[in-house]
């Protein structure tokens, strides 16, 4: 138990990421153990999630906070508390403070739903949609003081289909962040990352691999 990667998983939502996660270590091909799901929002149906298959919870909620430093500093508490190696923004609709990524530094990870540098922020999919794009998909990527601009370690390819709507093709990239999360993380447990300014390396083929991904 002591070897395996230590994981913080911050949530707003629904946690669809976080069941995969969840799911990928139950079984057996994510050699990792989550040590405390977070959420911002007490309604989230991600900290249900996390109850289900025991793993220990917090909420902090955004107004009980002065500002943003002063949530981050708690967040960061309860992340060091428990002993975790890398966190893992799965739906954590928060832009974190310097002060959180010094905490971490370059152990926050984070995935987006389209193909970054395009589309940031919110909404991915819709301003995937809305641009005219015939390819989306999604990104994994380390977190850096920019809105989803740190180095990118995988991405999935998806097509954008005639008929598709913003559920459609929402739900097509959702499939693909489940298989792709996973697989980061273990290639940052096996410690076959490599940052080389906004380039990550992979130490294996299988991360180049998994970056063209193509699924209908
Ligand atoms: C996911 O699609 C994730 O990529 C997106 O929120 C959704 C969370 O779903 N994140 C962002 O847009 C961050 N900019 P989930 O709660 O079911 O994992």
């Amino acid at each position: 138990m002591s070897d395996l990667l230590k994981l913080g998983v911050l949530i707003s939502g629904n946690g669809s990421n976080l069941q995969s996660i969840i799911d990928h270590i139950e079984e057996g091909s994510l050699k990792a153990v989550i040590k405390i799901v977070i959420s911002n929002n007490p309604d989230a149906f991600g900290i249900t999630r996390a109850k289900k298959h025991g793993i220990q919870t917090a909420v902090l909620k955004n107004d009980d906070f002065k500002d943003k430093e002063d949530f981050d500093s708690a967040l960061i508490k309860i992340l060091k508390k428990n002993d975790v190696e890398l966190v893992i923004m799965a739906g954590f609709m928060r832009i974190l403070t310097p002060v959180f990524l010094k905490a971490f530094p370059q152990k926050i990870i984070n995935i987006h739903p389209a193909l970054l540098p395009s589309f940031p922020g919110l909404h991915g999919q819709k301003q995937a949609l809305d641009y005219g794009v015939k390819f989306s998909g999604c990104t994994v990527h380390f977190v850096d003081a920019g809105m989803d601009t740190g180095p990118i370690i995988i991405q999935a390819v998806v097509p954008v289909l005639d008929n598709d709507t913003e559920d459609s093709l929402s739900e097509r990239i959702l499939k693909q962040e489940h298989i792709i999360y996973s697989r980061a993380i273990q290639l940052f447990s096996e410690g076959k990352l490599t940052v080389r300014g906004r380039r990550v390396l992979a130490t294996t083929g299988s991360a180049q691999g998994d970056a063209f991904l193509i699924n209908p």
